[in-house]
């Protein structure tokens, strides 16, 4: 039965048929311009690639061990601790195929039928569905119109919890607004949650890419939390390895031992080679990837000033990660769409009549916004937020 409505989903969701919209039009030789990826557009540093290479010639090309081998688990404890000033054992780190697939075992080994998660809006697109492929509910909790962002207070989340509820998900920074969570709301949140006995699920895996905000994991807040917290995280963003498919969780031992028995029966490893590749990065930490957050902070501020320009439009106030989440429901409810949330037929008209490809709020639980990737070249910003207010000035 929840398959059909997972399948019912997945439809609505491609329905929008933006992606091949857009591959069509670029097929047809229009110039697209995409803010749609959620993959940074640099290339994993070059020493990493090297490795991997390197570790090919050498034949590390079978079977590793589940869940990852010791010296990966070893380099993302020494990762936490250098970066996050967390202590973890290596039996408490299990990698994966990604970051996703890492999550869906995290949900798999810890949610029963029935059981309900919390979720803040606006949230990366694949947790509300994994919960679902659980047999569990998302719950969403709504986010706050002033300040115009996800919303972490204790009111608001206890108006959401039920007997039912059993964990909630933490994104910082956040996909798709950019949103960081900041010290005193963490300390807020870390008390609140000290009150309750849910799972937490931090996923952190915009780390690296905060913007004149502090990464803090809600483990360093609240401590006694540790017991019941997963962190997540991988190489996809921070070290622009999107196509690698390295991620991993921190956990507690008991429930790193049920992810694991997990991977071992889906992908069971991380290609060797890739580990090694991994291990490196792991171990060059952020300082290998410096210029680039550079760039992407100055494309940050350009990409922002620009889109405050756009009238009528709004924006949440990002501090990291590489996205804007705009709220044009006020701009549409004065369009010809008449429509506060017709962000998905905006969309449509972006990519068929301006060619830029952008991602609608729908997807993210949040009709009636926009989410743009400004992880792209300077040009493309300047010409694609031009081409959007273009249209906003058409509709
Ligand atoms: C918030 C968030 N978490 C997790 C992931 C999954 O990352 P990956 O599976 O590439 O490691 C993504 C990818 O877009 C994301 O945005």
């Amino acid at each position: 039965m929840f398959f059909l409505e997972i399948i019912k989903i997945l439809i609505i969701y491609n329905s929008v048929g933006l992606n091949a919209l857009a591959k069509q039009l670029r097929a047809e030789g229009k110039d697209v311009l995409s803010f749609a990826l959620g993959e940074p557009d640099f290339s994993a540093p070059a020493v990493v690639v090297n490795q991997a290479i390197e570790s090919l010639r050498a034949g590390r090309q079978k079977y590793g061990p589940a869940g990852g081998g010791l010296e990966i688990r070893q380099a993302i404890c020494a990762k936490l601790q250098r970066d996050n000033n967390l202590e973890y054992a290596p039996e408490q780190i299990v990698c994966g195929i990604g970051a996703k697939e890492i999550l869906f075992h995290v949900f798999l080994s810890m949610l029963n039928p029935g059981d309900e998660v919390l979720i803040p809006a606006p949230y990366w697109v694949s947790y509300g569905d994994q919960i679902k492929a659980c047999g569990a509910k998302p719950v969403i909790v709504p986010f706050t119109e002033d300040p115009l962002q996800p919303c972490y207070r204790a009111e608001m989340l206890e108006k959401y919890a039920t007997e039912r509820t059993v964990a909630i998900v933490l994104c910082s920074p956040n996909n798709p607004a950019g949103m960081v969570i900041d010290p005193q709301e963490m300390v807020a949140l870390g008390e609140f949650l000290l009150r309750k006995d849910w799972w937490v699920i931090s996923d952190e895996i915009y780390e690296y890419m905060t913007f004149g905000a502090e990464h803090l994991s809600i483990v360093n807040v609240a401590p006694q939390l540790k017991s019941r917290t997963v962190i997540i995280n991988g190489l996809s963003k921070g070290f622009a390895m999107t196509g690698w498919r390295v991620g991993y969780c921190a956990a507690p031992q008991q429930m790193a031992s049920y992810v694991k028995t997990l991977q071992s029966h889906s992908s069971t490893c991380i290609p060797p080679f890739i580990e090694d590749a991994a291990v490196i990065a792991l171990n060059g930490g952020k300082d290998l990837m410096a210029d680039q957050l550079l760039l992407l902070e100055e494309r940050s501020k350009l990409a922002l000033q620009l889109v405050r320009e756009l009238h009528g439009v709004h924006v949440m106030e990002p501090k990291g990660a590489f996205y804007l989440f705009l709220d044009l429901r006020d701009r549409l409810q004065s369009s010809s769409f008449a429509d506060r949330l017709a962000s998905m037929p905006f969309c449509e008209r972006l990519l068929k009549e301006e060619y830029v490809a952008a991602v609608p709020g729908d997807a993210f639980g949040c009709p009636g916004f926009l989410r743009l990737s400004y992880a792209t070249d300077e040009d493309t910003i300047r010409a694609g937020i031009q081409r959007i207010a273009r249209l906003l000035d058409r509709i």
